[in-house]
């Protein structure tokens, strides 16, 4: 009867919320809440009272979490377990730091200490760590298939092509490449061959500035959406922004455009961030008047023009914190962040404007980080070409000196 009863919990546990009612959506999370602890305890109990209930998952979770646990006290300071902010509660729980892409970046820039950065978060900021990382360094990210839709938008050989294309016809000295964080090594090695730099959405509008004291155009890649609302953020026209498709001959642009151009967007885009439309705003702003609405800049230029903030993951979690009680927020970007913030913050009404789930992030699960600590120095090194490296160092290198 008792295990039947659980096995009806656990199955509310993962009842989806109705995104719809902001209460519903805090009730159902503080419920949910309730549920994990009430787990631990009955874990316990059972272990008391050496009944066989059906727990095995959550005897499962509790062993790896202990096992984690004690990996880290182990390893002491040489271990540093960095988390993005999109990851799952369980494993940012068992970071030592949670962060936006810059901050995460700043931050294995600057440890010493550490000889084992396990990155939880994808390949691309892992791939980072590890070019900024000092050569007693080793970079592992518990599962090196999480990778990232909008980064592999943007191949290195098309990279090239397309540079050359643009520097015969606008002239070798009147272009800097900028290339968002989400890019892999190749893209960053050409920006930092190319005298530019990397941006992540917390430092876009500085790299930007930046780039135009350099030279009269930027080249800017992968992520369209965070381009132009970069260039609208600086008041440059719209149509000194084009869009540049790989697919088409010269980017699908005349002579005359890309001569004209101060900004040239890559075609990529976010597929987590460009689901949020303005239609799902105007609907929640019927539903919820007073709400402030708050997105991520990887979002369409239309949705950002409807919003009441932008900015990156930690600008968000700061936005959030800043609200005063009972306020209501409604978040466009990945769920497991807007999931947590909720949890954090019961006294306000944390709502996203939809359910959008990053595969890759998700990727990362208590299994695959305690099998990467299980296997610490040896498995799961994310390697990079010293090349590639020494000229995606430089690029890196510029952002941090923004
Ligand atoms: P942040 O730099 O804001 O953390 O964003 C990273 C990202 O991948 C967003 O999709
Ligand atoms: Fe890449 Fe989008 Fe996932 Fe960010 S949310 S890691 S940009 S796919």
């Amino acid at each position: 009867m008792f295990e039947r009863e659980l096995t009806h919990l656990l199955r509310c546990y993962k009842i989806l919320p109705n995104y719809k009612s902001g209460l519903m959506y805090n009730s159902t999370l503080r419920f949910q809440n309730f549920l994990r602890l009430a787990y631990r305890q009955l874990f316990v109990q059972t272990r008391v009272f050496g009944q066989t209930l059906n727990m095995e998952n959550i005897m499962d979770n509790k062993d790896m979490i202990d096992k984690i646990i004690k990996i880290k006290q182990e390893l002491g300071n040489r271990l540093l377990i960095l988390t993005h902010h999109y990851q799952r509660t369980e494993i940012i729980d068992l970071g030592d730091h949670k962060g936006d892409s810059f901050g995460l970046s700043q931050r294995a820039a600057m440890d010493e200490n550490a000889k084992y950065i396990v990155f939880c978060g994808v390949h691309f900021m892992a791939e980072s760590a590890a070019i900024l990382a000092k050569d007693h360094q080793i970079v592992q990210i518990p599962d090196m298939d999480a990778g990232c839709w909008m980064a592999d938008m943007a191949d290195s050989y098309l990279v090239e092509t397309a540079w050359n294309e643009v520097t015969a016809i606008a002239g070798e000295n009147s272009v800097t490449p900028l290339v968002y964080m989400n890019s892999d090594a190749f893209i960053k090695a050409h920006c930092g061959r190319n005298n530019g730099a990397v941006c992540t959405s917390s430092n876009a509008v500085k790299a930007f500035e930046w780039a135009f004291k350099q030279k009269e155009k930027i080249f800017f890649f992968p992520d369209e959406h965070l381009g132009r609302n970069t260039g609208n953020n600086l008041g440059i026209p719209a149509n000194e922004m084009i869009v540049w498709d790989p697919e088409k001959t010269l980017g699908g642009n005349t002579d005359q455009e890309i001569k004209k151009a101060k900004v040239i967007l890559w075609k990529g885009y976010c597929l987590v961030h460009t689901r949020f439309t303005t239609n799902d705003m105007e609907s929640m702003r019927k539903d919820f008047p007073n709400a402030k609405i708050v997105v991520h800049p990887e979002c369409t230029q239309e949705v950002v023009k409807e919003s009441d903030a932008v900015g990156s993951t930690s600008f968000i979690v700061k936005y959030v914190a800043d609200s005063p009680k009972g306020a209501t927020i409604i978040i466009a970007t990945e769920i497991n962040l807007i999931k947590r913030l909720a949890l954090e913050y019961p006294d306000k009404k944390i709502i996203p404007l939809k359910n959008s789930l990053c595969p890759n992030m998700y990727k990362i699960n208590l299994k695959n980080l305690l099998n990467c600590l299980e296997n610490i120095g040896q498995t799961n090194i994310v390697g990079v070409d010293e090349t590639i490296k020494k000229d995606a160092f430089i690029a890196l290198e510029n952002m941090l000196n923004l």
